[in-house]
């Protein structure tokens, strides 16, 4: 990586904004305002076309929850890309764990609160210079009530559901932004493999017979643990071990 420091003495800009499409969208739509050299995280208090994985919609209803895509370069050369996710998914659950709040993550970085999404990351990247440009988007159910929960195309929960109190979202951000940023300098430093342990720990479905779309195509077997590159190992009926790298858990 040419000896470049990527997140190592880098301080996280805020840029809160009211209503946008996307925060994600946002950043790709205004790249050229952003400083590739910093690290930039976008929130907005409302998305009127929120977007998930695989171009799902994400509910953003105003002022209740948090919707927030950090912005960075990295070098083409950065191996780690591919569990930047991950490693944002695990800074959320530090947090939640210091809540006392029990999460679990499915792989590859969905948050589970009782068993139910409570939160969701989008990682897009796109070139810029001779650099990757890398957006990670963050939704967290801090405050929705159940009425909009129930539109959700799937089991879904808030922290205030939990709970039973209102959470403050931009107290809720601003220590993930520390929680992240330190992961971070850890990943530059020292790659996933001190994730790996951290990640085992919050995984869901461990044990469990579950179907995963890997690259297009469909596999069953039982959820073992996450490898040191982060991919989830699958115990297949055949009893071979099959490495999911891309991909959900159905
Ligand atoms: C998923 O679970 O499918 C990922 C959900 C990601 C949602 C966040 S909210 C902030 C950022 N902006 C978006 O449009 N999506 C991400």
């Amino acid at each position: 990586m040419g000896g470049e420091v990527m997140f190592e003495c880098k301080k996280v800009c805020h840029l809160p904004l009211e209503t946008v499409n996307s925060t994600n969208t946002w950043v790709k739509e205004n790249l050229c305002r952003l400083d590739p050299d910093q690290i930039t995280c976008v929130t907005a208090s409302e998305q009127t076309a929120g977007r998930g994985r695989f171009s799902r919609p994400w509910l953003s209803p105003k002022g209740e929850n948090l919707y927030t895509s950090f912005y960075f370069t990295t070098p083409t050369n950065f191996p780690h890309v591919k569990n930047l996710g991950q490693v944002l998914s695990l800074s959320a659950s530090a947090l939640f764990q210091d809540l006392k709040i029990q999460t679990q993550i499915k792989w590859p970085n969905d948050l589970l609160l009782d068993k139910k999404k409570v939160g969701g990351i989008l990682c897009e990247t796109t070139p810029v210079g001779n650099k990757i440009g890398v957006i990670l988007g963050i939704g967290i159910n801090l405050n929705m009530t159940s009425e909009l929960l129930g539109k959700i195309d799937q089991p879904a929960t808030s922290l205030a559901q939990v709970s039973g109190r209102e959470w403050n979202i931009n107290a809720f951000l601003d220590r993930l932004i520390g929680q992240f940023l330190e992961d971070l300098k850890l990943l530059e430093r020292e790659g996933f493999f001190p994730f790996q342990k951290r990640f085992n720990f919050f995984l869901s479905s461990k044990g469990e017979n579950i179907t995963c779309i890997d690259g297009g195509t469909r596999f069953e077997g039982r959820c073992l643990e996450v490898d040191e590159e982060g991919r989830l190992l699958l115990m297949l009926h055949n009893g071979k071990i099959h490495p999911v790298s891309a991909g959900e858990i159905l």
